[in-house]
């Protein structure tokens, strides 16, 4: 029967409480799951300054804090495994969505600097890049979703999962989007800017 701890991320001591409520209940976790995220379409001044702390808060100090936390017990037991949950869009800036774009850079960058501290070690981490996926993201994130297609959630997990259990660093998930992510290396950092925010200017829902 699986527990449930509901927390909200955005309140400073939440991930301390989780690590100790997992701990009070005499509990090993096997995969640490960093989902939890927010992100906004806008020109970067339209938005409140709130916004961006709380996307600043969530997406990468709760996600930063409970790496910090879960790790020790995972490299001194040699057991448990971290997925963090990053996006197609952590390969390249993402003018209107800028603080969020850059939020996922930070979560593939880390993600991945934390497995090279961890070579050798039993205890595996990879970051994991959907596209765009059905969910609640894009309506809460104020985009317009006209011109996009959406992947299922479950074939995202299922692709993470899967590319997990073969050890991968990080995974994007879907042909599409993996194309997508190499346009950086096969562009100049300009015009990949150039190409991403056309892509984007006309996804700000009016
Ligand atoms: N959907 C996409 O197209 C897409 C593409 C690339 C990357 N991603 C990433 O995928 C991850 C999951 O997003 P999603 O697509 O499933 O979007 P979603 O439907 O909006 O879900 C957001 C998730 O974040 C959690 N969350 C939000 N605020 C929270 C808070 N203050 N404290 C604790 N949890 C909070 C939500 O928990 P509750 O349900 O309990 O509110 C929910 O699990 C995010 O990191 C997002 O950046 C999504």
């Amino acid at each position: 029967m699986g527990k449930v701890i509901p927390l909200d991320l955005l309140l400073p001591d939440s991930p301390k409480i989780l690590f100790a409520a997992i701990q009070d209940m005499g509990l090993s976790v096997d995969y640490l799951i960093n989902n939890a995220g927010i992100g906004k379409f806008c020109h970067f001044e339209e938005a409140s300054f709130d916004t961006y702390q709380n996307m600043l808060t969530l997406n990468i100090h709760a996600l930063t804090e409970l790496c910090y936390l879960f790790l020790p017990t995972m490299k001194q037991t040699n057991s448990g495994d971290i997925i963090n949950v990053a996006s197609i869009g952590s390969f390249q800036p993402l003018p209107y969505q800028a603080v969020y774009g850059a939020s996922k850079t930070f979560v593939l960058n880390f993600s991945e600097a934390l497995t090279g501290e961890l070579l050798g070690s039993q205890v595996k981490v990879m970051a994991l890049c959907p596209g765009i996926t059905e969910s609640n993201f894009m309506s809460t994130a104020n985009a317009d979703t006209s011109t996009m297609k959406f992947s299922p959630a479950s074939k995202v997990v299922e692709d993470g999962l899967t590319a997990f259990a073969k050890g991968k660093t990080y995974k994007v998930s879907g042909l599409a989007s993996y194309l997508n992510s190499l346009v950086p290396r096969l562009f100049s950092r300009k015009q990949t800017l150039h190409n991403v925010a056309n892509m984007f200017k006309d996804r700000i829902l009016s």
